[in-house]
């Protein structure tokens, strides 16, 4: 049997840092609002004409480096991500043409803050089945672009970044399995009101209902946690990493106590990155590989949950 493998792994963040305190300034909020209420210290703006394919393809060059991969060597790109460069052409063909890998399937995926997932979960669906042997998968975003920062209930949460991964084909495990789901009945409790065929808004804005969306969060994936968990036949004391979505300390925390790991455990991000969406895992997972807490062979379990709804999981052995 063939399994999809992740063979490096790359992250980039913007170098403007926007704080609390400068926050503060901006709407009115408190640096002790949002760090008591979503965890978030600190987050990463993109420069003025800095794109998604700009950060995805620093990303992307590092996970390859990673891998021992040449650029132009990539027959698969997977991105994940709601804030693209352009309509058309996708951000996958953008970042092929900058990688010089020419050919091989690239497109977008547009599932908000399970954006990564998605991608990962069709890599490695492709890599199994031995139609691509060196993937690359991106989660990617610049929600400063669509971030109305005159709204404190949203302004403090989101923010910039890109992250990457490389599978490639292995006899030895690596994803085990990958769950993803979706339910449009609640559309209206997270989304951007603007859209190419709908129109866009005088603003660009996200519209978030954030209680509600915090509570559905934290059932959805709790309940994709011990699905992903029961197809592997697999008891919660398996699991030695949790890299889930940064979206805020208290859904991470609730996550991490579905699958009684302490937080030493657990991967955590939101305080430097804030919600970089379908960045956020891939983002964090670097994090964890490259400061050396990751080791080959743990097990981890990968999760994210976005508008839409949207949300989804992967069980990998690293
Ligand atoms: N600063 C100060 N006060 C604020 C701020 C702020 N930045 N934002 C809201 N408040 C106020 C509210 O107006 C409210 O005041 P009131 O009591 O006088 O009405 C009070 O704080 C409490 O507001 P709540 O919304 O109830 O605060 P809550 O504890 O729920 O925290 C938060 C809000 C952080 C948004 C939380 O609900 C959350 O994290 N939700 C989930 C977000 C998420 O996971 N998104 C999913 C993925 S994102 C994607 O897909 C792109």
């Amino acid at each position: 049997m063939i399994y999809s493998r992740i063979s490096g792994t790359g992250s980039y963040l913007p170098e403007r840092i926007l704080t609390n305190l400068e926050l503060e300034k901006m709407v009115d909020t408190t640096d002790e609002w949002i760090r008591s209420r979503t965890g978030i210290e600190r987050r990463h703006i993109a420069a003025e004409g800095e794109t998604t394919v700009d950060l995805a393809e620093r990303a992307a060059r590092r996970a390859l480096e990673a891998a021992g991969m040449a650029p132009e060597d990539v027959d698969f790109i997977a991105f994940g991500t709601t804030t693209p460069d352009l309509v058309f052409p996708n951000c996958a063909v953008l970042l092929q043409r900058r990688l010089g890998c020419f050919g091989g399937p690239a497109f977008s995926v547009e599932t908000a803050c399970a954006g990564f997932m998605y991608a990962l979960s069709i890599a490695d669906k492709y890599v199994r089945c031995g139609e691509s042997k060196r993937a690359l998968v991106i989660g990617a975003e610049t929600l400063s672009r669509i971030t109305d920062w005159n709204d404190r209930g949203t302004a403090v949460l989101f923010a910039d970044g890109a992250g990457a991964v490389v599978l490639e084909p292995s006899e030895a495990p690596g994803v085990l399995s990958t769950h993803l789901h979706a339910d449009g009945r609640y559309h209206e409790m997270l989304y951007c009101a603007s859209g190419v065929s709908k129109g866009f808004a005088s603003k660009l804005a996200i519209i978030m209902a954030g209680k509600e969306v915090f509570k559905i969060a934290v059932t959805k994936l709790g309940a994709v946690v011990d699905e992903t968990l029961a197809a592997n036949g697999l008891e919660r004391s398996a699991i030695d990493w949790l890299v889930p979505h940064q979206a805020n300390i208290r859904i991470v925390q609730a996550t991490a106590s579905k699958l009684d790991l302490p937080l030493e455990r657990v991967i955590v991000t939101v305080q430097d990155h804030g919600n970089t969406s379908a960045a956020s895992v891939p983002l964090a997972l670097d994090v964890g590989v490259r400061d050396g807490r990751i080791k080959r062979g743990e097990l981890l379990l990968l999760e994210a949950f976005g508008g839409g709804f949207t949300w989804g999981s992967a069980l990998v052995r690293y």
